[in-house]
């Protein structure tokens, strides 16, 4: 009998994620839409530079590459960990800011908010037919959030969202989507809800391909204190922060009490993220940026990231300033985005209502 623990499922994972990159530079000359790229971020406050690291970074490396790309804000998931939407306004201004800023032009990039777009929304009630209260229930990012809320009751949406962000991924027929280890099991949900689709409502014919799963090579950031980076805990840097700002945030970073630095990422886990971060802006290995600082110590080792960090977002934070002072261009991106968006959805539920016997 063999016995596939998460860490098998992961490595293949890995290894299949790998597969599709090469793929997708093979293909991109030819047709921009066969690899057609979904990702999204939850409109929550401003981005740090984890997401930026992880994620955005790649998201326009990837359409750069010829990738069609789409990117949901994700509005109506904020509504999943809070009671409130909060500044939804403003943290959607935000995001958009943001992505442009780190290059995501929006004649090749569909930007998005997905309350805007209600065919998507509407194809949420045949996908919720198509999987069990028991798949929902041990999908582990609702187990973890269940747990970080604190005791309250579990929402319908918390329950439902990763059928939601099914509906966000195949409304656009996306085959790619860049995600994290933990987003893994709503993608293999929303692989399950397509393959259910086509089998249950469409007689066998391909309505929905099966998306696939892009994995970042990035490794787990922590925050300065050493702790989770997390908005509410401050403990993290802001794309939009001003450089002096994170000088302040870099030298209150804890550290260990060794004078000479090493990256010793078991052993040292504060003073090997810094040296991460460091390296990522830097396109280094932290092992050799630890050899190079040395007996500098903790002193050197914190001006070297803040160099790297405010080095590798100077031209982020310049673009911010440049777009933030023409607010309507971000609402301008929206609106077209949106109205792709929807164009695109309604195509899709369209289908969907036909092959379901329901287009009339
Ligand atoms: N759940 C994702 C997050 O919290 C955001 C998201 C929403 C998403 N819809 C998506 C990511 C579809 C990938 C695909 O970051």
């Amino acid at each position: 009998m063999t016995i596939t623990t998460e860490r098998d499922t992961y490595a293949a994972a890995l290894a299949a994620s790998d597969r599709l990159d090469a793929l997708i530079d093979a293909n991109a000359a030819q047709d921009r839409t066969r690899f057609r790229m979904l990702t999204g971020d939850r409109p929550t406050g401003p981005l740090h530079i984890g997401h930026y690291l992880a994620s955005l970074r790649n998201r326009v490396r990837l359409q750069d590459r010829r990738v069609e790309t789409f990117v949901v804000i994700a509005d109506y998931q904020v509504l999943t960990d809070r009671d409130s939407v909060g500044r939804i306004g403003a943290n959607v201004h935000g995001l958009v800011l943001d992505y442009l800023a780190a290059g995501l032009d929006p004649t090749r990039t569909t930007i998005f908010t997905h309350s805007a777009v209600p065919a998507l929304n509407q194809l949420m009630l045949p996908f919720l037919a198509l999987v069990t209260d028991a798949e929902l229930r041990r999908n582990p990012t609702v187990k973890d959030e269940l747990a970080l809320s604190g005791g309250r009751p579990l929402s319908g949406l918390l329950l439902t969202y990763p059928v939601h962000q099914a509906a966000d991924i195949l409304f656009c027929h996306a085959r790619v989507v860049p995600v994290g280890r933990d987003q893994l099991p709503h993608l293999e949900l929303t692989r399950a809800i397509a393959r259910r689709f086509n089998t249950r409502y469409a007689t066998g014919q391909r309505v929905f391909a099966e998306p696939e799963a892009l994995l970042g090579d990035v490794p787990l950031l922590m925050g300065l204190d050493g702790t989770k980076m997390s908005k509410s805990k401050g403990n993290v840097i802001n794309l939009r922060d001003t450089a002096d700002e994170t000088a302040a945030r870099i030298r209150m970073a804890r550290t260990d009490s060794e004078l000479r630095v090493t990256y010793e990422p078991r052993r040292r886990p504060e003073v090997a993220n810094l040296l991460t971060i460091a390296a990522l802006f830097r396109g280094e290995s932290p092992a050799l940026l630890a050899e190079a600082i040395g007996d500098g110590g903790a002193r050197r080792l914190k001006q070297v990231v803040t160099e790297a960090v405010n080095e590798g977002l100077a031209g982020h934070r310049a673009r911010l300033a440049e777009l933030a002072r023409d607010p309507g261009h971000v609402t301008q991106v929206l609106r077209e985005g949106n109205a792709r968006a929807v164009a695109l959805a309604e195509q899709t539920l369209s289908t969907v209502r036909a092959v379901m016997g329901m287009g009339h």
